[in-house]
């Protein structure tokens, strides 16, 4: 059985004040099948864990650095992340491939990063428009796979986020048979890498544009394990009903 996973990323937004929504979050799923992850800004971490303690929500940064240590101006470490009280973390987000120009080898390093601090690595791939109009879009996740996913993986460390950056924050959602063929081609991918064992028991998450209004839709395909979402996640009254929907599926 796979880990069901409905995970926030709220990216540059909330100050302090937006700590309640994690509050009310916890007092609606005091019992959750699916694991349930917010990713608020990095300076929220502490006070977002120690909020969350012994409840379902577990916290996640955005990003970490692929070093231990060192002079990074304005970075954090997986250590630091972990430090916090954090027990994920994403990366390779298509905001900051693009944004930061990681590229697929940084992002591999952010992985190993994270699993040699005891964190579970939420990583992101995903097409452009141009390469979805190409038909380059298998092409694009089979070079994102290879060339991010680190060689050891387990269903502790490690789970993929399938994001099409088109999708992102746009309202434009795939069609859930696009969704099921990149879907179930990550899942052939990280079989035949990794044996069928471990390709089965990794987690594989949907992204871009997801709402209350379409997550039960998106669940319904048998590779979609769970959902990363932007947009509603910010607010507990809209991320709620996606947890529900992810529970029931
Ligand atoms: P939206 O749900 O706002 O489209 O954002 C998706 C995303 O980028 C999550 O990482």
């Amino acid at each position: 059985m796979r880990r069901k996973i409905a995970a926030g990323n709220w990216k540059m937004n909330g100050t302090s004040a937006a700590l309640s929504e994690l509050d009310t979050l916890a007092q609606s799923h005091t019992h959750s099948d699916c694991t349930i992850v917010i990713c608020p800004p990095a300076p929220l971490l502490f006070r977002a864990c120690e909020i969350t303690v012994a409840t379902p929500v577990s916290i996640g940064a955005q990003d970490c650095h692929g070093e231990v240590k060192g002079a990074f101006t304005g970075d954090i470490s997986a250590e630091m992340v972990a430090d916090t009280g954090a027990t994920h973390v994403i990366v390779g987000h298509s905001e900051r491939r693009d944004a930061y120009n990681e590229r697929n080898r940084d992002v591999r390093n952010k992985a190993e990063a994270a699993r040699a601090a005891g964190l579970c690595a939420i990583l992101c791939i995903g097409e452009s428009l141009e390469d979805r109009e190409a038909s380059n879009t298998l092409d694009i996740i089979a070079g994102q796979l290879s060339g991010s996913v680190p060689e050891d993986i387990t269903a502790d460390t490690l789970v993929i986020a399938y994001e099409p950056i088109w999708a992102i924050g746009t309202g434009k959602v795939p069609t859930l048979e696009q969704i099921v063929q990149v879907h179930d081609f990550i899942r052939t991918q990280l079989c035949t890498r990794f044996g069928a064992e471990t390709g089965a028991s990794i987690s594989l998450l949907y992204g871009g544009s997801v709402k209350a209004s379409n997550a039960a839709e998106i669940f319904k395909a048998e590779n979609v394990d769970g959902a990363l979402v932007g947009g509603a996640s910010l607010k507990a009254e809209d991320f709620s009903p996606i947890i529900t929907a992810l529970n029931a599926s």
